[in-house]
């Protein structure tokens, strides 16, 4: 899935060159061509999509020209996670009608991937016996409000566990109480099914949206006819508040995958070098004095800064936009990208 614009991750993240896109870590692969080189491994590319927006298809293909070009799929319009789901499953399961999927965000770093291949192996060998809908679950360290939480029905050595509740996206006070309470893990949003078990739970939870993709053909001419007049009608929902969190039949394998969803500014940080006083700041240019726990980032190297009497915000600054903002508001940067939408 690679058709979100990053907007919780602006100013670096833009409409016009999203997260998934960039060398966001400076490893020299963008992060979609890290996710392809991880997922690789366990899928013979030719059975690799990719589903974005049409916007993103040229970048995606230049991005990763070893992926057959009809498996970049283009969507008319943002519809959230849902519909790119339902759209995905109907073309793969025209392809193979038992097919085991793998569907994973574009925009996550993983820095076990030995760990995230084993459990793969077993999600997929879980999926191919059982109408099981898996999602891997991630320990949990902050009580983070983007995130899905998941709680689970404990039984002693088992590798997988079934789903209690799943509450995605709770309010501060509700993660914080998750958190406290040791029960909950992340959804990492990476999920693993049989293309007829997600099937039968769009089904059943999103019935309207369900049949209008399935009068469309897949994989003919009439294909992207088809998909441009239904998209403009179906509801704009993520699989996880229309499916996950209504579905009895989902799995959760808990997974020590040095995990980060590369989402926010908090996660980056996270994830960052960080000097003595735990700013992360990658220039030398940059000079930073009573100021601690910041995330500074310039496009431009050459720029000079001082950073006087700062504690805890995020600043970046790109060609066209400055952000200034505490990190503990990075959630409403969405918000306030929106209020900026008439800027071009
Ligand atoms: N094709 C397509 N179309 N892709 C999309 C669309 C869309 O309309 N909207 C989002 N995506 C892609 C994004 O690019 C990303 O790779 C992935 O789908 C997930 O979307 P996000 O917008 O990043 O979701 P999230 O981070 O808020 O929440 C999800 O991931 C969390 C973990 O990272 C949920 O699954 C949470 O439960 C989970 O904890
Ligand atoms: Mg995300």
């Amino acid at each position: 899935m690679a058709g979100g614009i990053g907007s919780r991750f602006w100013p670096m993240s833009t409409q016009k060159f999203p997260k998934q896109f960039q060398d966001i870590l400076g490893t020299g692969r963008t992060m979609i061509q890290q996710t392809f080189d991880r997922i690789k491994q366990i899928v013979p590319t030719e059975n690799i999509y990719v589903i974005t927006n049409q916007e993103y298809v040229e970048l995606s293909h230049h991005q990763l020209p070893e992926i057959p070009l009809e498996n970049i799929v283009g969507e008319p319009v943002m519809k959230n996670t849902a519909a790119c789901n339902i759209y995905m499953v109907n073309k793969i399961a025209d392809r193979d009608p038992d097919a085991n999927v793998i569907v994973v965000p574009a925009d996550h770093l993983i820095i076990k991937e030995k760990t995230f291949l084993e459990k793969v192996e077993l999600a997929f060998d879980l999926a191919s016996k059982h109408d099981y809908l898996i999602t891997l679950g991630i320990t949990p360290t902050r009580p983070d409000t983007g995130y899905g939480y998941i709680q689970f029905i404990e039984k002693k050595e088992e590798e997988f566990f079934k789903v209690k509740t799943f509450t995605e996206k709770p309010s501060l006070e509700i993660a914080k109480a998750f958190l406290e309470s040791g029960d909950f893990l992340w959804n990492a949003g990476i999920f693993v099914w049989n293309v007829k078990s997600i099937h039968k739970a769009f089904q059943e939870f999103l019935p309207e949206m369900t049949h209008e993709f399935d009068t469309c053909e897949y994989n003919n001419d009439k294909e992207s006819v088809c998909i441009e007049t239904i998209y403009p009608k179906v509801e704009k929902i993520s699989i996880d508040n229309g499916i996950l969190e209504k579905a009895k039949n989902v799995y959760v394998i808990p997974a020590d995958l040095g995990w980060s969803d590369l989402g926010t500014w908090t996660s980056v940080y996270e994830n960052a070098e960080k000097d003595d006083n735990n700013n992360a700041v990658k220039s030398k240019h940059v000079l930073t004095y009573n100021s601690k726990g910041n995330i500074i980032r310039l496009r431009n190297n050459n720029k000079a800064a001082i950073i006087d009497g700062l504690e805890n915000y995020i600043v970046v600054d790109t060609e066209k936009a400055l952000l200034i903002c505490p990190i503990s508001n990075d959630q409403l940067i969405k918000d306030y990208v929106l209020d900026l939408k008439n800027f071009k």
